[in-house]
């Protein structure tokens, strides 16, 4: 089969805090076992990754431990290095966007578009800080909410009572950086006009899902921007931490953090292409139509990878000669919980993965990562399961069957590979099995189904225990010695097998089995095959993975914090009279859009059953239009309208919190009941 030429990226984690392992399940996990698998396959591969240094969160950590933004970057790099190294993830260079290589590069970008006159400049008024002559963020700046009063209302949003506003509305605000009441200040920004490109993206994902099946969750996304009109990306701001915007009579302003990391792939490939002293090897992969590139993302990551991050590459290519190829697949993950809720570092809960490889090894935590990857939901790690998948699949059925070969093949034939006899139709089956079983887990791997193709690694094992089992090579070894002879082959040919198609998620245990093979690492393309030639001399066996004891896991467990209840707000009492002058109504969505300049708000259009109305929902983040349409949900029917983003709402439909920031979920309604009925 002709060699592929493979470049995949995994998205360059925020140098702000430690990695955990809802990151590694998202984007970091699955391109490393993806990676390592092509590289078995002999393919030619190329993975990049690093650090995305740049953006406010970084300057907002600075700030709050009086420290240099540099200081944390460095901190949060090297950190997450070593632990990746730790896990065993096999990039060919782990990056960093603060490199003159990374500026440079984005600069380039910037000034092609700009050379071009794609770019539009847009005068804004922003919140300023006149006493340290800065504008401010978002993020900087603290209020009244406009509807509650909470005196901590963030600028455009109130985390108390849910309101979404125009920051304008926000009374007393205040500076978060000096305490100070900001002013107004017109600013001006350069704008990527998104819509320009709008016809290209949709093609180009279509085009992308047809030939190459993109997955459902992302492509759910994309129509959810496709079915409004893409606007003008702001790709500028007026912050001192970040790439400078490389124009002469600029000042104070950088690129966007996300127009910026994304070029991050290009410039840490040209990172390793001077490293390597091979100074063109980046070209070879980014500017060859043939590379094969793969993206992988979380969840949130999404819109970057599909739609703005190609937008850029397409306005390169429109006025260049030397061509950057898009993503081909950008197989994006779910999230993972952690014990049924959000990692949240503030509240403590979640284990980093440097603290995690403190207590157990890598193999035990990339096993039941990939088991049980959030590729199509959001899913969780449990510590139980954890004890589960160590103790029942990789002790017990790996490591076992392994251990029991090894231990026979050293007392029955010397430590040596004995010679297969005749083979009985047992025999056979298991042959027939030990060749399908590559087959089938590189087909899933090539689909970047990792759970499935992991749980047919873990399949051959089984399948080789009961082998094992039903051969009774205790008994044969005394009434029929070639018999035996030719179990203990068929089952060494297994762990060979085993030990090539497991590497990608165990490497470590994989490096093991070679070693008591006394063999080498060969390629994928001899998995399932019997390799191994009679006489070898075997060594030792190994422990590959010890069993997790209950109280270790116990100790884990209650380690976790008690969470508490939210504190109950405490509200006044209300009579049953008051609560019947709020109507409740069953009513079905029948239209969703975005609203225009909001990215948490839409505009829904419900059908009471006798009329119509008009509802602004702050549930972007929770629901892509599409997903609305049809459901069947409760409103307060009879709130007096208000204007949101100049949109008029009728109403208000209930939700609930979830354990996910900012996400809530619909109270949906039986289908059975009809529209329009009161719930009392
Ligand atoms: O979500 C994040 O952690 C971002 N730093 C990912 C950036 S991916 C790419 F743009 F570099
Ligand atoms: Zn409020």
């Amino acid at each position: 089969m002709a060699k592929e030429k493979v470049l995949v990226t995994s998205a360059l984690p925020y140098a702000n805090g430690k990695i955990h392992l809802g990151h590694l399940s998202g984007a970091y996990l699955p391109a490393d076992i993806y990676v390592r698998y092509k590289r078995l396959k002999g393919d030619d591969v190329l993975y990049i990754c690093g650090s995305d240094e740049h953006g406010v969160p970084i300057t907002v950590t600075a700030d709050k431990e009086k420290i240099s933004p540099t200081e944390v970057i460095d901190r949060f790099h090297e950190a997450n290095k070593k632990a990746f190294e730790k896990f065993g993830m096999s990039f060919d260079i782990y990056s960093r966007t603060s490199i003159p290589i990374h500026h440079s590069t984005a600069q380039e970008f910037f000034k092609c578009f700009y050379d071009q006159g794609l770019l539009v400049e847009k005068k804004t008024m922003q919140f300023y800080d006149e006493k340290v002559n800065k504008f401010l963020p978002d993020r900087y700046v603290e209020g009244t909410c406009p509807k509650c009063g909470n005196e901590e209302a963030r600028s455009d949003e109130c985390e108390r009572c849910g309101s979404l506003y125009d920051p304008t509305e926000l009374k007393n605000p205040k500076s978060k950086m000096t305490g100070e009441t900001p002013v107004w200040k017109e600013t001006s920004h350069w704008y990527f006009p998104l819509g320009r490109f709008q016809e290209r993206l949709e093609k180009y994902v279509s085009e992308m899902d047809e030939k190459y099946k993109w997955k459902d969750n992302v492509l759910q996304y994309c129509r959810g921007w496709f079915n409004d009109v893409l606007k003008d990306r702001a790709i500028t701001r007026d912050l001192d931490w970040g790439v400078k915007v490389p124009l002469d009579d600029v000042q104070n302003k950088v690129l966007y953090v996300w127009f910026e990391a994304v070029l991050g792939y290009i410039s840490a490939t040209k990172e390793l292409s001077e490293k390597r002293g091979e100074s063109e090897l980046w070209k070879k992969y980014w500017q060859d139509e043939q590379t094969k590139y793969i993206a992988f993302i979380g969840k949130d990551n999404v819109v970057f990878h599909t739609i703005i991050f190609p937008a850029i590459l397409m306005a390169w290519n429109d006025v260049n000669q030397n061509k950057f190829c898009l993503p081909q697949n950008v197989p994006a993950n779910e999230f993972l919980n952690f014990e049924g809720k959000k990692f949240s570092k503030s509240r403590g809960w979640g284990i980093d993965v440097d603290e995690f490889l403190e207590l157990f090894p890598s193999d035990t935590l990339r096993y039941t990562l990939g088991a049980n990857l959030p590729e199509g939901k959001d899913t969780d790690f449990y510590w139980k399961e954890f004890q589960s998948r160590t103790n029942g699949e990789l002790a017990d059925i790996l490591g076992n069957f392994v251990n029991r070969t090894f231990t026979f093949a050293h007392k029955h034939f010397e430590g040596t590979v004995p010679a297969r006899g005749t083979l009985a139709k047992i025999d056979e089956e298991m042959l027939e099995q030990l060749k399908a079983a590559p087959v089938k887990v590189s087909e899933l791997l090539e689909r970047y189904k990792i759970k499935d193709a992991i749980f047919e690694m873990m399949n051959l094992a089984r399948a080789g225990n009961k082998y094992f089992n039903d051969s009774e090579p205790w008994k044969s070894s005394k009434a029929n010695k070639e018999q035996c002879a030719t179990t203990i082959n068929i089952c060494l040919n297994i762990i060979y097998t085993l030990a090539e198609i497991f590497e990608p998620v165990i490497p470590f245990a994989s490096a093991k089995i070679f070693e008591m093979l006394n063999a080498k690492q060969t390629d994928w393309l001899n998995s399932g095959e019997t390799n191994l030639a009679e006489g070898r001399k075997l060594n030792e066996p190994q422990i590959l993975f010890t069993k997790l004891e209950d109280k270790v896991i116990e100790e884990q467990v209650n380690k976790l914090p008690q969470v508490e209840e939210a504190p109950k707000e405490v509200s006044e009492e209300i009579t049953i009279d008051e609560f019947k002058r709020i109507k409740l109504r069953v009513g079905k969505i029948t239209a969703a859009e975005n609203v225009k300049k909001s990215d948490k708000l839409l505009k829904l259009q419900i059908d009471l059953g006798t009329e119509q109305r008009q509802l602004v929902a702050g549930i972007a983040k929770s629901y892509s239009p599409e997903e609305l349409i049809g459901k069947k949900i409760l409103m307060v029917a009879n709130l007096k309208p208000a204007k949101l983003f100049g949109v008029e709402s009728q109403g208000m439909v209930l939700a609930l919190d979830t354990t996910e920031e900012g996400i809530v979920k619909l109270i949906e309604i039986d289908e059975s009941i009809e529209l329009g009925k009161t719930a009392k």
